[in-house]
């Protein structure tokens, strides 16, 4: 018999939503998007409501079609997965610390203006010396460049401008001289319109490769409303065919077609051609896009909210399931994989990332890099009194079977330092006060690069300055919708992946020509500098990475969060049988009271020399509990 739960209809409860695991994230990304705590759903009047009288309060402001739309989506995944409480297993993966490099951004070993292989083989020296276990680079296949290497043309093909694939071969020896791992990015989702597999899908129409992408039918306007991340519509008109294909993404990012298996087949073949190679990671791109449930039109609400439509039709698939397992057993096997999973929330991360299921190992977030109800591209100052409480919810929410990924920074997002604050004399700090998170919590920390050299935000000061394909398309709609070049600047200046895509500050320059994108001199850092300063934001990641090796009770040690409600105030403690330590930061820029008696631990890291009585502003100290 079928002991599967009872659909969720008009009839349910609020509490069934709430025991559903998309239910419950979607619930917690809501509340959170409107400043409310989850508490608040929480009480007995709200849990026992039905939901056809929520629908019914909230009539005026949410479309009656938003609830068929979301019990469609809770329907597909009944059940959450117990809290599981026992051991954590042990893996190389858990106690890694990872690096990701930007190839293009990196450094340039022969004077085009452009980071390659060479360059990056040139400087393994570097993070090891900063205690790097395991490098991820962003995609280096062959590639027209719309999006930097994330729109693929050749899977098994080095990228001319990053070198060859004797560089490649050159660069994983001299990684395995250093024992250091590599991560690979794997593109999947969509594929270059340049990939030979696109030219024969719309040079003939009968040909197996048209199956690989998603077409549709011509019948004079877009198959649907869904809308692409990049601005417009998610759909390109094919004239070769007549007919619309699916891009997500760019224009020249074309959807691949996961229901076919043949297309499924290959992309388990690209793994065991690259594994076979011996890379030992693949970070996996927005792999939860992959299973698309249908191509009905987008809710209007949902649209309206997120600002993309169609999204809730793709974004956590039924398929993706079987997809993900799939290829874990046929080729991943025991190589580590984490997945980019934009929009999926802690219930789904742990459907995905159960050490039982074999989907995923770990995977990436995105809830802690905005606070409540801010975008990207917003202007704002970033409380971090946020990241106490999102942590909070995030640990009470993942059993000993999950696995969470720790980072700030990546090659899509500002710098993290000047989202907390865009006053200099608090970079040190507030730096440190990042690392800690990353080093201390529970979880895989991945630094991405410069982040260690206390890297900000660039001062663009043209829209030439640009070269990011979202940059520059956003630019143009914003124009389109009325603003003025100085206010649409503006709006780049906030959430442009540029500011992470410039040149490392090398103290011998990235490049001897001009670089590909142009660099803002900032604050005069340079690796030089900040490795010869003991004070430096570098030393401290250093030290602490090299701590973190030797202390196992700040990779798996149980860990606890006190004093939770103490405004501008984070502290928790680490525990294995072994150790204990104590962490706490002031989250904000003014002095606070302490409030914990440290008197009798002993302090082995502080970014400050603080008073008796008060934590300075953004104050960091680690205790030994003795
Ligand atoms: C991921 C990548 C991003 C890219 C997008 C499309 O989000 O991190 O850089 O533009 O996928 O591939
Ligand atoms: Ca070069």
């Amino acid at each position: 018999m079928n002991s599967r739960k009872p659909l969720i209809s008009d009839n349910s409860r609020v509490a069934d939503v709430l025991e559903n695991p998309i239910g419950f994230d979607v619930a917690y990304k809501l509340m959170l998007q409107m400043g409310k705590p989850f508490s608040k759903l929480n009480v007995f009047f709200i849990r026992n409501m039905k939901m056809k009288t929520v629908k019914w309060f909230a009539r005026k402001t949410i479309d009656p079609s938003f609830f068929d739309c979301l019990y469609e989506l809770l329907n597909q995944e009944p059940e959450r997965l117990p809290l599981d409480k026992g051991e954590v297993s042990k893996k190389w993966w858990k106690e890694a610390v990872f690096y990701q490099i930007y190839p293009k951004s990196f450094k340039d070993s022969n004077a085009d203006g452009i980071g390659d292989l060479n360059g990056i083989s040139s400087k393994l020296d570097y993070l090891k010396e900063l205690g790097v276990d395991a490098i991820w680079l962003s995609p280096i296949y062959d590639s027209p460049l719309d999006d930097n290497g994330y729109d693929i043309r050749d899977y098994r093909k080095i990228l001319a401008e990053f070198g060859t694939m004797e560089d490649f071969d050159n660069l994983l020896v001299e990684l395995k001289k250093r024992d250091m791992k590599i991560i690979l990015d794997l593109v999947v989702n969509h594929s270059s319109d340049e990939h030979e597999w696109y030219k024969k899908a719309i040079s003939d129409k009968d040909s197996k490769y048209h199956d690989y992408y998603i077409f549709k039918e011509n019948k004079g306007a877009m198959p649907n409303n869904w809308t692409s991340f990049f601005s417009g519509p998610a759909w390109k008109y094919v004239p070769e065919t007549d007919e619309y294909a699916l891009k997500l993404f760019s224009s020249k990012q074309m959807d691949l077609n996961w229901e076919n298996p043949e297309l499924r087949a290959e992309v388990a073949d690209i793994v065991r051609f690259w594994r076979d190679k011996g890379i030992d990671c693949f970070r996996m791109d927005v792999i939860n896009y992959i299973a698309k449930n249908s191509f009905e039109d987008g809710n209007n609400t949902i649209g309206e909210l997120m600002g993309f439509y169609g999204v809730e039709r793709y974004f956590f698939g039924e398929k993706l399931h079987e997809y993900l397992h799939d290829l874990k057993v046929d080729a991943f096997g025991d190589m580590f994989n984490v997945g980019e999973t934009p929009g999926v929330g802690f219930e789904m991360s742990r459907l995905l990332t159960h050490e039982d299921r074999q989907e995923l190992d770990t995977v990436f977030l995105f809830d802690h890099l905005e606070t409540p109800s801010h975008n990207r591209f917003d202007a704002y100052k970033y409380d971090l009194n946020f990241l106490k409480r999102y942590y909070a919810d995030m640990y009470e929410h993942l059993g000993t079977k999950e696995w969470p990924s720790l980072f700030f920074e990546n090659h899509d997002n500002p710098r993290m330092i000047s989202k907390v604050s865009s006053d200099e004399v608090n970079r040190n700090k507030i730096g440190k006060l990042l690392a800690t998170f990353m080093l201390t919590l529970r979880g895989t920390p991945f630094i991405y690069q410069g982040q260690e050299l206390g890297m900000l935000n660039q001062n663009f000061s043209s829209i030439d300055d640009f070269r990011d394909v979202e940059s520059i398309n956003k630019y143009a709609e914003l124009l389109g919708e009325g603003l003025s070049e100085k206010e649409a600047l503006a709006v780049l200046l906030a959430g442009s992946r540029d500011h992470a895509r410039v040149g490392m500050p090398w103290a011998e320059g990235f490049s001897e020509a001009e670089p590909w994108i142009k660099t803002y001199p900032q604050l005069d850092i340079t690796d030089e500098k900040e490795m010869a300063d003991k004070d430096s934001i570098y030393n401290w990641y250093k030290a602490l990475i090299f701590f973190r090796k030797e202390h196992k009770a700040l990779v798996y040690g149980e860990l606890k969060f006190v004093h939770e409600s103490a405004k501008n105030y984070l502290a928790y403690f680490r525990e294995d049988e072994n150790e204990k330590f104590f962490i706490e930061m002031n989250l904000s820029e003014n002095q606070i009271k302490r409030f914990e008696n440290t008197g009798e631990y002993e302090i082995i890291f502080s970014n400050t020399s603080s008073g008796e009585q008060y934590l300075s502003g953004y104050e960091v100290n680690i205790y030994r509990v003795k």
